[in-house]
C-alpha cells in the first residue's frame, strides 16, 4: 500500500478565522538520509517557489545530500512546479515524461513533485496514472516534511502521495541553502485572500498569513551578517502584510521602515497590489535610499468593466492616480507591470484602454500573458469567445509598445553612472561582468572577478532593449 493523502480545490478556497500558529521548525531524528548521494531540484513559477526550493536545498544539504546539475547522477529528482497557465503545467508534464527513461537506467532514483500542481486534485490523478514512476508527491504546506517523506520511500520502498488543502502553522528557523551570495528572498508573507477570479494561486498557496515581524528582522540580520547586499522581501500581496495580526498595529509601510534602518544596500519587495499601495508605502520608499527606487505594480488590464470581471478591486483611474502619487514622490521610479490579455468578454475598445493606460503610466517593463483558464477558479466558466489568433494578435501589439518601454527606460540612463551590484560573468561571453542597477536594469561591463558581490559605480555608454553597456568607473 502506497501513503495517500489528496488535496481538494474546494477545501483550499475555504477561509478559516482561526489564527495561523507559528512554530519552530523540529528536526526529525533521521540522520545522513543522503550520505554519498546527490540532489537536483528543477524550479518553476514565482519567487515563492525559489525561496521553497532554498528551504529543500537546507533540509537535504543538512542530511549529507550534495547538489548536481547532472540528471543522470541525480538520485533524488525533485521537480518544483508552478500552475499558474495551462503552459506551465504542460513543460512539468513534458518533463515528467522523459525522466522515465532515466529511472530505467538508474531505478534508484527518486522522482519527487511539489510546489502548487500538486495542489489541484486533477494533477495528481494524472499522475497516480499516467507518471507511475514519480515517487513522492507533496504540496506547497508541507515543503518541511521533506526528510520525512524521503525516509518513507527509501526504507518503505513505497509510493507517497501527501498534499494538504489547508496551510498549517508558519514554521520558522527552516534551513536554507541559497542560491546566492549577495541577494537573498526574505518571505514576509504566505498565500492570498485576493481571489483574482483568473488565479490559482489563493488556493494552491492557502490563506494569506503574515510572517511575525520578529523572525524576519531575525533573518535579514543574519543575511547582513554573512555579507549579502539585497534582499527581496516575498508576499503575493506584500502591502497586505501585517492585516491578519490580531492587533493589526504593524503594516509593511512599518515593516519596510525598520529594515530600512538595518545595515543593507538594497531593499526590493514583489508583489504589490495596487488596490493598497497606500501612501505611507510610498513615503517610506521615498525617504530611504536603501529602498530600491522599482515598484512592480500588476495592472492586469485598462478596463474598467474587465477589471471588475478579474475582481481586481480598483479601476483604471484609480490605478494611475496611484500611479501618478509615485512618480511625484520617486520622480525617478522604475515602473513595471502584468498584463493579461484575451480574459473572456474582453473586446477591443478594452483592450484599447489597456494600451491607453500602458502608454499613461509609462511602464519600464511588463509580463504579458494571455489568459489562461484554471480549473476551480471562476473565471474558467465565464463564456471566452476570443479565439487564440485574436488574443495572440493583441499580446503582440501590446508587446511592442511593452519593449519600446523597455528602451526608453533603459535610454534614460545613457551617459550616466549607475551602481551595480555586481553578480558574476555574463553566460555567453566569460570575460564580461554582469548585474542590476538599482532600477532593476541589468548592466554588462567588462572588469575581473575580484569584484563580484560588490556594488561598484558604472557608466553607461549604451542603452538598449535588454541591458545596458557600460565601463567601469576607477
Ligand atoms: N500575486 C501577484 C502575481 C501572481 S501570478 C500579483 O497579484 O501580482 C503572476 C502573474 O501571472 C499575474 O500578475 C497575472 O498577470 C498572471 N496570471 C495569473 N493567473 C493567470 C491566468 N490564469 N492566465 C494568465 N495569466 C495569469
Ligand atoms: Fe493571484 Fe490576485 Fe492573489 Fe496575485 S493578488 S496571487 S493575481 S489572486
Ligand atoms: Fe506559480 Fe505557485 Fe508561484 S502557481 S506563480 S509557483 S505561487
Amino acid at each position: 500500500m502506497e501513503k495517500m493523502h489528496k488535496p481538494s480545490l474546494t477545501k483550499a478556497r475555504k477561509r478559516s478565522k482561526t489564527l495561523v500558529e507559528t512554530k519552530e521548525y523540529k528536526r526529525p531524528e533521521i540522520i545522513n538520509l543522503g550520505k554519498g548521494k546527490k540532489y537536483l531540484i528543477q524550479t518553476h513559477g514565482c519567487q515563492a517557489n525559489e525561496a521553497d526550493t532554498e528551504i529543500m536545498q537546507g533540509l537535504l544539504e543538512e542530511q549529507g545530500f550534495k547538489k548536481t546539475d547532472v540528471i543522470e547522477q541525480a538520485d533524488l529528482l525533485l521537480i518544483n512546479t508552478c500552475a499558474i497557465r495551462e503552459n506551465a503545467e504542460n513543460k512539468v508534464f513534458g518533463e515528467l515524461g522523459r525522466l522515465k527513461s532515466y529511472k530505467r537506467i538508474n531505478p534508484n532514483m527518486i522522482i519527487a513533485v511539489s510546489g502548487c500542481m500538486p495542489q489541484e486534485e486533477e494533477v495528481v490523478e494524472r499522475i497516480l496514472k499516467q507518471y507511475q514512476h514519480v515517487d513522492i508527491v507533496f504540496g506547497t504546506h508541507n515543503v518541511n516534511k521533506l526528510i520525512e517523506y524521503l525516509h518513507f520511500v527509501i526504507v518503505e520502498k513505497k509510493r507517497l502521495i501527501e498534499v494538504y488543502s489547508k496551510e498549517g502553522n508558519i514554521i520558522e528557523n527552516l534551513p536554507q541553502a541559497r542560491d546566492h551570495r549577495f541577494k537573498a528572498w526574505v518571505n514576509i508573507m504566505f498565500g492570498c485572500d485576493e481571489f483574482c477570479t483568473y488565479c490559482i494561486v489563493p488556493y494552491t498557496r492557502g490563506k494569506e498569513r503574515s510572517r511575525n515581524k520578529d523572525y524576519i528582522i531575525k533573518e535579514v540580520k543574519a543575511l547582513i551578517k554573512k555579507g549579502y547586499k539585497e534582499i527581496t522581501l516575498l508576499g503575493q500581496n506584500v502591502n497586505s502584510y501585517g492585516l491578519d495580526f490580531p492587533d493589526n498595529n504593524y503594516s509593511f509601510a512599518n515593516l519596510l521602515e525598520e529594515l530600512a534602518n538595518l545595515d543593507i544596500p538594497r531593499i526590493k519587495f514583489t508583489t504589490s497590489h495596487p488596490k493598497d499601495f497606500s501612501d505611507d508605502i510610498i513615503e517610506v520608499i521615498a525617504k530611504y535610499d536603501n529602498i530600491m527606487p522599482f515598484i512592480h505594480l500588476p495592472v492586469q488590464s485598462g478596463s474598467n468593466k474587465v477589471l471588475k470581471k478579474m475582481n481586481r478591486k480598483y479601476t483604471k483611474e484609480s490605478y494611475l492616480e496611484v500611479v501618478e502619487k509615485i512618480y511625484n514622490k520617486i520622480p525617478d521610479v522604475s515602473l513595471t507591470t502584468d498584463i493579461i490579455v484575451g480574459f473572456p468578454t474582453e473586446t477591443q475598445t478594452d483592450f484599447e484602454e489597456t494600451i491607453d493606460l500602458v502608454k499613461k503610466a509609462k511602464f519600464e517593463g511588463a509580463y504579458t500573458f494571455v489568459f489562461s483558464p484554471r480549473k476551480g477558479t471562476p473565471a474558467a466558466s465565464y463564456e471566452n469567445n476570443i479565439t487564440e489568433k485574436v488574443a495572440k494578435a493583441r499580446l503582440h501589439k501590446l508587446n511592442d509598445l511593452v519593449n519600446e518601454g523597455y528602451l526608453r527606460g533603459n535610454k534614460r540612463f545613457e551617459g550616466k553612472s549607475v551602481k551595480v551590484l555586481v553578480e558574476g560573468y555574463s553566460k555567453n561571453n566569460k570575460s564580461v561582468l554582469t548585474g542590476y542597477t538599482e532600477h532593476n536594469k541589468l548592466v554588462n561591463f567588462k572588469g575581473d572577478d575580484s569584484i563580484i558581490g560588490e556594488i561598484v559605480e558604472v557608466y553607461i555608454e549604451k542603452a538598449k532593449t535588454w541591458s545596458l553597456d557600460g565601463v567601469i568607473k576607477k
